[in-house]
Order: C-alpha cells, then sequence, then structure tokens
C-alpha cells in the first residue's frame, strides 16, 4: 500500500494547453467565489451559520468538515440550488442574487459540477451524458456536439470506445471520469467536486487527483473539492478551508492549518488515520 502514488501516464489527458480565461481583471489574491455572512438552515435546523468563504481564482481549494456538517449543502447554496436565508454570495464579483436569469444561466454556464451522487443518467450513454449540458445551454449542431464529447472524452482520460458505453458498463472509476467529462462540456472556469474520489481504491483516487491537478493547470481552472480525502488535500490543494460549527473555521494552506489548535482540525490532521498516512503504513483515501 506504500504505493498509492504510482500513476499510470496512460489514463492522463492528453490536452493542450491553453491561457486561461481572462475575462475579468486578475490579481493574485482575487477572490473568484465571495461568501459573507451565509446562513441555510431546513425547518428549525441551521446548517450553515455566518460562513464567510475566499476561493481564488486559479488555485484548488479542498473543502473539508465531519460528516454531515454541510459541505453538499453549501456546494449546493453557492450553486443556488439550495435557498438561503442570509447572506452574499458573489462569484467572478457578481452578487448572484442581483442576476436576473438570464444572467444566472449564464454564470452557470461558467462553472461545471461533479455531484456527490451525481452519476450519470443510466438510459444515455457516454458521449449523450456529456452532451447534457450542451443541448440545455448551447446551440450546436450534433455533429460539433460529437466532436466536443470525444474531446471532453479524451480530456479525461478514457478512451474513444467509451462514449458509446452506459454507465451500467462502466466501472467506478470510468464513471467519475465520464463526469467529470460531463463537468467540462461548457468549458468551465470553475470546477465543483464533491467528494470525488469518494468510493475509488486508493491508485484510482490518486490518478483521479493527478487528472484534476493536470486538467486544473492546462485549462486554468479554479477549483473546489469537497473532500475527505488526507492524500486528496497533500497532493492537490493549495489551499483548505474547514467547517465546523456551522462556518469556515480555518482557511489556508496545509502547512498553515497544521499549526492550529483546534480539537477537530487536530483530530482531523493528526489522528489515526493521518498517522497512518504519515508512517507510509496506509492511505489517506480510505473513507473515515
Ligand atoms: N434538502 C434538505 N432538507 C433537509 N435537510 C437537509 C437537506 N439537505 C441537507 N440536509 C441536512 O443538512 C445537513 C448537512 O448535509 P450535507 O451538506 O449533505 O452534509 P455533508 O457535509 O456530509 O455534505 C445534514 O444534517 C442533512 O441531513
Ligand atoms: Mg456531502
Amino acid at each position: 500500500m506504500a504505493e498509492t502514488r504510482q500513476i499510470n501516464k496512460d489514463l492522463l489527458p492528453r490536452v493542450v494547453p491553453v491561457e486561461p480565461p481572462s475575462r475579468e481583471p486578475q490579481t493574485a489574491d482575487e477572490a473568484i467565489i465571495r461568501v459573507r455572512g451565509l446562513q441555510v438552515g431546513f425547518g428549525e435546523k441551521i446548517i450553515l451559520d455566518n460562513l464567510d468563504l475566499d476561493v481564488r481564482r486559479g488555485e484548488v481549494m479542498g473543502f473539508v468538515g465531519g460528516s454531515g456538517t454541510g459541505k453538499s449543502v453549501l456546494t449546493r447554496a453557492i450553486l443556488g440550488l439550495v435557498q438561503k436565508r442570509a447572506g452574499t454570495i458573489e462569484v467572478f464579483g457578481q452578487d448572484l442574487d442581483a442576476l436576473d436569469r438570464k444572467g444566472h444561466r449564464e454564470m452557470e454556464r461558467r462553472w461545471g459540477v461533479l455531484f456527490q451522487h451525481g452519476a450519470l443518467f443510466s438510459g444515455l450513454n457516454v458521449r449523450q451524458n456529456i452532451q447534457v449540458p450542451m443541448r440545455e445551454y448551447l446551440d450546436l449542431s450534433q455533429e460539433l456536439m460529437d466532436e466536443l464529447a470525444l474531446l471532453k472524452i479524451e480530456m479525461v482520460g478514457l478512451s474513444p470506445d467509451a462514449a458509446e458505453k452506459f454507465p451500467s458498463e462502466l466501472s467506478g472509476g470510468m464513471i467519475k471520469r465520464a463526469a467529470l467529462a460531463r463537468a467540462l462540456a461548457l468549458d468551465p472556469d470553475i470546477l465543483f467536486l464533491d467528494e470525488p474520489t469518494s468510493g475509488l481504491d486508493p491508485i484510482g483516487a490518486a490518478e483521479f487527483d493527478q487528472l484534476i491537478a493536470t486538467l486544473q493547470k492546462t485549462l486554468g481552472l479554479t477549483v473546489f473539492m469537497v473532500t475527505h480525502d488526507l492524500d486528496s488535500l497533500y497532493s492537490i490543494c493549495d489551499r483548505i478551508a474547514a467547517l465546523a460549527e456551522r462556518k469556515v473555521i480555518a482557511a489556508g494552506s496545509v502547512a498553515e492549518i497544521l499549526k492550529l489548535d483546534h480539537p477537530w482540525l487536530r483530530a482531523y490532521f493528526h489522528g489515526e488515520r493521518a498517522q497512518r498516512r504519515e508512517s507510509g503504513g496506509g492511505t489517506g483515501h480510505a473513507r473515515p
């Protein structure tokens, strides 16, 4: 198990580097997602309260927190899929509340999402799954959509013959890659990934991490990744934000977070699983 970081290079994407998108002025620390004072609840239950978060342009942010603390709820709130009770959410400097329907659709074209349980549509093959967002947001010929789908399939390291396969014919890792290809269908600027490596074996998870890192660099993406996976946090995240007590209790580099003295952070980063990881005898890719 000490070799969990061995990567099958053939599975890595072959993509042509492009200039990162430059639709807004760029500064080093610019927050591409800025959340302030967010409150989200369901009935009597408050899940997130007075939550602040900044995700900077071009970074991979790892978002951690105990199970059921509201990581997916936060992701969905940013995407406008869960209603908030208070606070503001700005993406690309635009207050999402101020957008009309057209503005919101334009925003949706600029982010791609891999939901936690966001498997593919079982009745559609991989090519058709990738084309779902294209049909919804773009007006392209079938021929062009077929070419684009093949390009995305190649980008995520799947072979072209995966295009005509149905989800039931794919392994767990291939399903994740296909779902990632669908998230990339509209060439987004931001990628939201909700526990992308959960359910994968350690080698599959490490390969998926490297795929995300490669895509992030070559496509100039900003990545917001909810994860339980210590290996992912150490290997591909530029910064980490931690959710506890209904808010972001800390955000910073791994080194900065490791210095903090919060009980949850200590248990998480210095706990049994972390020590197994450090001793090389196990892997943080295991589920908590
Ligand atoms: N649509 C909903 N209605 C009511 N409660 C919800 C809803 N979605 C999530 N919750 C609750 O919010 C809490 C946080 O959930 P979630 O964000 O999925 O946790 P996690 O951090 O594991 O992703 C849980 O207690 C969950 O039951
Ligand atoms: Mg979740």
